[in-house]
């Protein structure tokens, strides 16, 4: 096993009702900012359930925060929490709008231009603080220090990480996600799956545990995934799934082993390029790096075939094999397309997206380093 620090401090509200505990869990005297996307809230009854809960404090709203949070809408944000001299920000919201409120928490205490945070990784020193209201289940942005922030204007997505911006509390009631649009059901499920690879379809370092809660989500998204589509009205079924994804993307599973990440760094230039949203990236690539990386992800691979798929591995080769193709029919069961052509993509990807890698000092990426620029180019063009 790796050394590792491990904290997690944000407290879980988990459960239907729990939005109202918020009322608790911001200071009485804080200047809240609730920050929201497109309005699903207002429909869904989660917005009225935000403000029940706020009665008491003083508070101000932010909504219009898009998927793929950009840096323009966010700027727009920062300057409202300036004006009203906000000491809270309340997202509520998928992990677009988290994403979006920990930039503008850390772009409000920043010193020069806030883009440098995501561009050159300048250095936060201080945050406002962050609570997350959660309504799609996927990115894991409610209890990590994530956050991946989009340039309209130069089509870069870029991410940065502090402590500083890990939410102070989460509330995840799986009630509310019974409105999810099917595409965003599907984009949760896929999303923490892939996490949940790259953290371990990497390379054997004993860490026993980990591999066996990282198997564990993975067999419950595998399970659970498809009855959402089936049986939509199940909350035990919704509740599974959002505690997967939280699970997925916190720390634990990543504690004390190589990461991977390769399939994350090409979904984000596919997303800022075209538009494709973030887990229909990941659902194109992922089944090609593991073919591409089977040499190198072998006994991962395996240990994945046998433990969580539950194949037959005495041979070998054909394990992976099936492996790969079981990965892919997963994506299937949730109605997650896996090719480019199926957005009306073609080759033409593989050159666009290396440059934008190239662009960014993407040119070794993977646990060891190994995904090169002409690596990511194969893997495009046996995607489409
Ligand atoms: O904007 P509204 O009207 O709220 O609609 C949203 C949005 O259109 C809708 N939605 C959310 N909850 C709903 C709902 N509609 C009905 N009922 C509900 N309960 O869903 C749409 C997509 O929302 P979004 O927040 O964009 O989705 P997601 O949670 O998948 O977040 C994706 C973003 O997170 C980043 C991605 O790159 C992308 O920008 N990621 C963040 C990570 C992190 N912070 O750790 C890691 C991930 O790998 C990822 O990169
Ligand atoms: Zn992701």
């Amino acid at each position: 096993m790796l050394n590792f620090s491990f904290a997690n401090p944000t407290k879980i509200h988990f459960g239907e009702q729990q939005i109202a505990l918020i009322k608790n869990e911001i200071p009485a005297d804080a200047k809240v900012l609730v920050t929201y996307g497109g309005g699903s809230i207002k429909s869904n009854g989660v917005y009225d359930q935000v403000v029940d809960a706020l009665s008491e404090h003083t508070w101000f709203e932010f909504p219009g925060i898009e998927p793929n949070p950009s840096y323009q809408t966010c700027m727009k944000a920062v300057a409202l929490v300036k004006e009203k001299q906000i000491d809270y920000i309340l997202a509520v919201g998928g992990g677009s709008v988290a994403d979006g409120s920990k930039f503008i928490a850390a772009a409000a205490n920043y010193d020069g231009e806030p883009w440098d945070i995501l561009s050159k990784g300048g250095e936060i020193k201080s945050a406002i603080a962050l609570g997350v209201v959660l309504t799609l289940p996927a990115t894991g942005s409610e209890s990590n220090g994530n956050s991946v922030v989009s340039n309209l204007d130069t089509h870069e997505k870029l991410a940065f990480a502090s402590p500083l911006v890990l939410p102070k509390f989460a509330v995840l009631d799986p009630a509310v996600t019974f409105s999810l649009p099917n595409r965003q059901v599907a984009n949760g499920i896929v999303d923490a799956f892939v996490h949940t690879m790259e953290q371990y379809l990497t390379y054997d370092v004993g860490a026993k545990l980990q591999d066996r809660f990282a198997e564990g989500i993975l067999m419950t998204l595998i399970e659970e995934g498809p009855k959402a589509f089936s049986e939509p009205d199940n909350y035990q079924v919704r509740a599974n799934i959002m505690w997967s994804a939280t699970m997925a993307l916190n720390g634990l599973i990543g504690a004390g082993v190589p990461q991977d990440w390769a399939t994350h760094m090409i979904g984000h230039e596919m997303t800022a390029m075209y538009g494709l949203d973030h887990a229909q990236t990941l659902a194109i690539v992922l089944p090609r790096m593991m073919a591409e990386q089977k040499e190198t992800k072998r006994g991962k691979i395996l240990q994945y075939a046998e433990r969580v798929l539950g194949l037959d591995i005495s041979d070998e080769d054909a394990a992976i094999e099936q492996a790969i193709t079981a990965t892919e029919a997963f994506f299937h069961s949730v109605n997650m397309p896996t090719r480019l052509s199926d957005y009306q993509l073609g080759e033409e990807v593989a050159d666009k997206i290396v440059e934008q890698l190239e662009r960014h000092g993407m040119t070794a990426i993977g646990e060891r380093g190994q995904v090169t620029l002409d690596k990511s180019r194969a893997i495009l063009l046996a995607s489409v």
